[in-house]
């Protein structure tokens, strides 16, 4: 269950952060949301740019399930769930980009600190112009013509996910299947021909070329050419 507690701010450097920093004041589900932030972490290191008009939140889980790859498939999940309520036809890009037709929309950092996971997750709502990721990014706004209020999604976020914390592993792993992106796509790889032929229980992707399978993990790989595909 989260969003119990919900602390709301104009201002923080970044909601995982203030998570991490205040991790034995919080309890289990407490969410953690501002307007903007000062330093938004995306993955790999980049900055998550992170302007008012945006969803930008965090929530504090105890560490239950023996793998990352749970959480990402249970967080992945519970958004493509929560942008539906709003008309978005929202995809996995493995292993937890959120894709609008061909262009990301929103985000998920996953981090862990002692026996806690802080999952961290933006969303474009309001955005209209990206600079130099403009043919990679979109937004609700730019999908559905309709600015929303972010506090919207975050609340729709909520309720799916407490709606879906009794799925078992196998239920979430046919969901975060169903809505993947990747499966079936054609990438390069090592200067080979691949294609995307499967994502394991263990969140590992297999990729076929030249008759043979080759197992990848998620920061091995970071599957660029797939964006804006048409
Ligand atoms: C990515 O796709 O690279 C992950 C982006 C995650 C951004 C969110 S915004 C809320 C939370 N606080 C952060 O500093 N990052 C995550």
């Amino acid at each position: 269950m989260i969003g119990k507690d919900i602390l709301f701010f104009s201002s923080v450097n970044s909601t995982n952060d203030y998570i991490k920093e205040h991790l034995d004041e919080l309890e289990d589900g407490t969410i953690v949301t501002a307007k903007r932030q000062i330093a938004g972490k995306g993955r790999r290191g980049k900055q998550w740019i992170s302007n008012e008009g945006n969803l930008f939140f965090s929530f504090l889980l105890d560490k239950n399930y023996e793998s990352n790859f749970s959480y990402v498939m249970r967080a992945s999940t519970v958004l493509v769930k929560a942008l539906g309520e709003f008309g978005l036809d929202a995809k996995i890009k493995y292993p937890n980009d959120i894709m609008v037709r061909g262009r990301k929309i929103a985000g998920i950092l996953i981090e862990t600190k002692e026996n806690k996971v802080i999952i961290g997750v933006g969303v474009n709502v309001q955005e209209e112009q990206f600079e130099t990721l403009e043919a990679k990014a979109t937004s609700i706004k730019m999908e559905t013509g309709y600015l929303f209020d972010p506090l919207d999604i975050l609340y729709a976020f909520v309720k799916a996910c407490n709606e879906t914390v009794k799925d078992n592993e196998e239920q979430l792993y046919q969901k975060y299947i169903s809505n993947s992106y990747v499966i079936g796509k054609q990438i390069k790889f090592q200067g080979h021909k691949a294609t995307i032929t499967k994502i394991t229980r263990k969140g590992l992707l297999q990729i076929s070329f030249n008759d043979t399978f080759r197992l990848v993990s998620m920061d091995e790989i970071t599957l660029e050419e797939l964006y804006y595909d048409k």
